[in-house]
């Protein structure tokens, strides 16, 4: 028998990736006889999961890489994968001769390969991954992550991912229903889907099909699995928000109430500048339209302030968007110059005091909204999926429509849905006790 080797695995950026170390852990698990620690002391192989969307953890890589050289022990492997594995390549190495494989983000079924030959390298983003049977792993047993598609057709000015994830290929729907049947019978009674553009689903198929579906299709497919109790999904795109796709997310039961709109930009000046192909009219009677026929849906969004050319005037537009839309949980970011993008090279940079103090304020505002939303909860009956213990006892799961909900049980409603009394409604969680 093999002796069995450890497996450091550390993730960073967004559900794609975390579906892809899943996809690597299985691999070796069953190919290679590794089992995953959470000491990087102790492994016998160091993955890097990267992100490049933003500059920051890029630049945090390498010093990385130079903590993890001193600390593993003896003959123990460094891999770089994941987008900035894509981005930089060839260059890894020569900055850090110490890594041993660099695997891109669209080559993750390559890992096996990679961890046996010296100096690997693969990060050729036209590599076709979208009908390769990856191993079993998930790291939740209550919820189950499945990749729709690959890649990004977009062509958003700021955005790296086109370089790194190649063009948008989906993935066949008989192997999705496989995966989510397989993966509901045994437990995980909640699907999330994954692309970067899921509602584009359908687009196209590595092998040519005369069967016509789109993403609304392959919702209504999914719901007929007996054992999926909840489906959700990330990320929308607002310009592919048609009523047909509006009406299936209201009306299907088993499709949570929670929809991703990623605004980007509230000015139709700016969004036109990033690429984003809608305007602020759209997006908002998109939004104001989703309120209107779900009464309790909830509504994240991404921002990026600072955007080149971002004006004053037009940032108000994202400030009016934020008070028209009271978005239920937002990401925002600072613009980061990319390299490969076409905003990189525009020249009316937004000096970065004046985007701090922009997304300063907007998160000041925010921080408000999310004050009134919570307290908005207090004394409401939610219905709740129960899938993480937490420290001190609490067990928290997920409202219909996304919300954080903590309780103080018995770890055996793991898996199970509960209603549950708002008792103490915070920004970040709400607090509350089963009542069934
Ligand atoms: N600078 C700042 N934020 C970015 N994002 C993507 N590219 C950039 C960039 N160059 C943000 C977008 C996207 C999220 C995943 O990251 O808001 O939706
Ligand atoms: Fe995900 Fe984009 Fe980061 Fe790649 S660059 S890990 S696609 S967020």
């Amino acid at each position: 028998m093999r002796s069995v080797k450890k497996l450091f695995i550390e993730t960073l950026g967004c559900a794609m990736n975390t579906r892809d170390s899943e996809h690597m852990i299985a691999e070796l698990q069953s190919k290679e006889n590794y089992e995953i620690t959470d000491d990087a002391k102790s492994a016998d192989l160091i993955l890097i999961n990267t992100c490049s969307v933003r500059d920051k953890p890029v630049q945090k890589l390498f010093s990385e890489i130079g903590v993890y050289k001193k600390l593993k022990k003896k003959g123990a492997k460094i891999g770089v994968c994941g987008c900035t594995a894509s981005h930089l390549g060839d260059a890894i190495f020569k900055r850090a001769p110490s890594v041993d494989f660099v695997l891109g983000a669209r080559n993750v079924s390559k890992i096996s390969e990679a961890v046996n030959t010296p100096k690997f390298i693969d990060v050729a983003i036209d590599y076709d991954e979208s009908n390769f049977a990856f191993s079993e792993f998930r790291a939740s047993p209550y919820k189950a992550y499945i990749n729709i598609s690959i890649g990004c057709d977009k062509q958003c000015t700021y955005c790296i991912v086109p370089h790194t994830r190649g063009e948008e290929i989906s993935i066949p729907l008989e192997l999705i229903i496989a995966e989510a049947t397989k993966a509901a019978n045994s437990g995980a009674k909640e699907i999330f889907l994954l692309g970067q553009n899921v509602n584009n689903y359908g687009r196209r198929f590595s092998t040519n099909s005369d069967k016509k579906i789109d993403f609304s299709d392959l919702l209504d497919a999914i719901s007929q699995i007996d054992a999926v109790q909840r489906i959700r999904f990330t990320s929308p795109h607002p310009l592919h928000m048609d009523d047909k796709f509006l009406n299936t997310f209201a009306n299907n039961p088993k499709v949570c109430k929670s929809m991703h709109m990623p605004l980007q930009s509230g000015s139709t000046r700016i969004l036109d500048g990033m690429k984003r192909g809608y305007s602020k009219e759209w997006f908002l009677n998109r939004a104001l339209k989703l309120r209107e026929m779900i009464d309790d849906v909830s509504i994240s969004t991404d921002i990026i302030v600072g955007f080149p050319g971002e004006s004053d005037a037009d940032f108000e537009d994202t400030m009016d968007v934020l008070e028209q839309v009271k978005f239920e949980q937002i990401f925002a970011f600072k613009y980061s110059p990319r390299p490969l993008t076409k905003a990189a090279t525009f020249d009316n940079q937004v000096d970065p005091l004046i985007a701090a103090a922009r997304l300063d304020r907007l998160q000041k505002r925010q921080d408000e909204i999310l004050d009134a939303i919570a307290l908005s909860k207090q004394d409401k009956i939610l219905q709740v999926y129960f899938e993480e213990l937490r420290s001190s006892g609490f067990i928290a799961g997920r409202s219909d429509n996304n919300a954080l909900v903590q309780v103080k049980a018995s770890d055996s409603v793991l898996g199970q849905t509960h209603n549950v009394l708002i008792t103490n409604p915070k920004r970040l969680s709400l607090y509350g006790q089963i009542v069934d």
